[in-house]
């Protein structure tokens, strides 16, 4: 089951455990319905993340095994709604965690963020144990998230894994909310208008991956044997890092009259909070994480689908 199947990462996750295990065996379900794409390929039931009920109907009567948690405010509507944000991220997760203690799932994935880490984390290739003083309602939240993540499994023997995605890049479902969701705006309206104003300035190196890349490591991190899972908060996670300089510099590559502007709001207080880069080695020890995007390969898929499409 897949609860916030409808958002940017649950529409490709969906459709990639569907490919893997078979339509029917994938439960898609959301606040909302998705694209038609989703809603043909199979099951799919109307669920607040918010409504433990809702949630745990669904369980019993689809006999779920796992869970995917993916729904959430991100971190720059976090800041315009701060308790809604809190209460969202947070009762979710309880939500399911309940559900695991119980034993009425096996497994569970719930997803943690760069966003956990703060102005006082070493800023380059930040290490998996490292000071975390998140600044954002959405750091916050998944910072004490994984903190009860670890202590569901130490205490309670929850089978709870957990990923801190960086920024996430995709074309086919939009972002929603996020302060690194520039780079995903930047491919569309460099297609549609050859420039882009952008809301971070230049120098902001974040990371980030490609979704396919972050799709993979999350149902790899899944199958993995429960041995190999050492960190039962979340897991560095990393593929590449650049500036908004460097993913227009990209696309220049592709489209040689595109231009950049930079009007930096107030996502840029978020951005310059959070690392630059990641030191990932304890997921590529553990259980054998690789990345295989880098920028370049990245910005040539994206431009080559989004023309496609467009045509
Ligand atoms: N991409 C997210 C955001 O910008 C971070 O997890 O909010």
């Amino acid at each position: 089951m897949i609860i916030g199947a409808s958002g940017q990462i649950g529409t490709e996750l969906c459709s990639y455990l569907r490919d893997k295990y078979g339509s029917h065996k994938v439960i898609a379900s959301d606040i909302r319905e998705g694209d038609d794409d989703l809603m043909e390929a199979g099951p799919f039931e109307i669920v607040d993340a918010m409504d433990a009920e809702a949630i745990e109907d669904v369980v019993i009567r689809y006999e779920i095994t796992d869970v995917y948690m993916m729904a959430a405010m991100l971190s720059a509507t976090g800041e315009k709604f701060p308790m809604k944000a809190w209460n969202l991220n947070m009762t979710s997760l309880f939500n399911v965690l309940k559900l695991a203690k119980e034993g009425k799932i096996e497994k569970l994935f719930w997803p943690s963020s760069i966003a956990v880490f703060g102005p006082s984390t070493p800023k380059h290739d930040t290490p998996q144990q490292t000071i975390m003083e998140p600044t954002t309602v959405y750091g916050i939240s998944k910072q004490t998230g994984e903190r009860w993540c670890e202590y569901y499994h130490r205490k309670y023997g929850v089978d709870v894994r957990s990923l801190r995605y960086p920024g996430l890049i995709s074309y086919k479902t939009p972002p929603g909310g996020g302060t690194t969701d520039y780079a995903v705006d930047i491919y569309h309206k460099a297609l549609k208008h050859g420039r882009y104003v952008s809301f971070l300035k230049e120098g902001t190196a974040l990371p980030m991956m490609f979704m396919d890349d972050a799709i993979r490591a999350t149902v790899d991190l899944m199958e993995a044997p429960a041995e190999k899972i050492k960190v039962r908060s979340a897991y560095n996670l990393s593929a590449m890092s650049f500036a908004p300089e460097e993913i227009a510099e990209s696309i220049k590559a592709h489209i040689p009259d595109f231009s950049i502007e930079y009007e930096p709001d107030f996502r840029q207080e978020i951005a310059d909070s959070w690392p630059s880069s990641i030191d990932d080695s304890e997921a590529r020890n553990d259980w054998g994480w690789q990345h295989e995007y880098s920028l370049a390969d990245m910005t040539a898929e994206i431009i080559k689908n989004l023309k496609i499409r467009n045509a």
